[in-house]
């Protein structure tokens, strides 16, 4: 089951994150949590008897602009026009599940409820063939600190801004 994340998930998405990825870029649960208090419509998780499985992360940005990681927000700019995937992560035993699939789909359901069918990622860890299948394709890489800071973590060649239409994207 696909649902929006409440109180008591954010153990399990706390310890999904620390399975998901290298300890460098793991990001505070205070600012996980804060994309949640900006934009529960679109901060899902994948429950599978009774248990958080995964989740995703998103709220909504402004086009051609990259959040800087393990930010704080206390409110959204005014003028978004686009969705930013912040994170998709599944517990790697319920990898190869679909579960993934399900929760952009439902992100892009969520986006597009709110006006936004344009959204963006920086896709890591090889995850960009997986993003291609949904209809996301390369963006320019914005030049501020954020991508400076990432980019010390991931290497040139696995860092990847995407960015997709829901509408017309190949998996909605
Ligand atoms: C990213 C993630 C959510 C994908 O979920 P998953 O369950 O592993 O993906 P699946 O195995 O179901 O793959 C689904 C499809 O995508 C394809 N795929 C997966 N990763 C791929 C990749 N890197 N390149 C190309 N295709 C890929 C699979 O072959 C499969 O294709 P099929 O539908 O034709 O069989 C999961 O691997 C994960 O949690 N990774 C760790 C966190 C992470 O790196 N997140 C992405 C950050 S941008």
């Amino acid at each position: 089951m696909i649902r929006r994340i409440q109180s008591a998930d954010w153990p399990s998405i706390a310890r999904i994150q620390a399975e998901s990825y290298p300890r460098e870029v793991l990001e505070s649960l205070e600012s996980l949590q804060s994309h949640w208090h900006v934009s529960e419509s679109t901060c899902l998780i994948a429950e599978v008897q009774g248990a958080v499985v995964g989740y995703i992360l998103s709220h909504p940005w402004i086009k051609g602009k990259i959040p800087p990681l393990n930010e704080i927000y206390s409110s959204l700019p005014a003028n978004c026009d686009s969705l930013f995937i912040h994170d998709l992560a599944l517990s790697p035993p319920f990898r190869g599940t679909g579960l993934g699939d399900e929760l952009v789909r439902a992100v892009f359901e969520a986006g597009s409820a709110l006006g936004l069918t344009h959204l963006s990622l920086i896709s890591v860890q090889g995850s960009s063939g997986y993003w291609k299948r949904f209809g996301f394709v390369a963006s320019p890489p914005p030049s501020n600190e954020y991508i400076i800071a990432a980019k010390s973590f991931y290497p040139a060649s696995d860092f990847h801004c995407m960015e997709c239409n829901s509408e017309t994207s190949k998996k909605s």
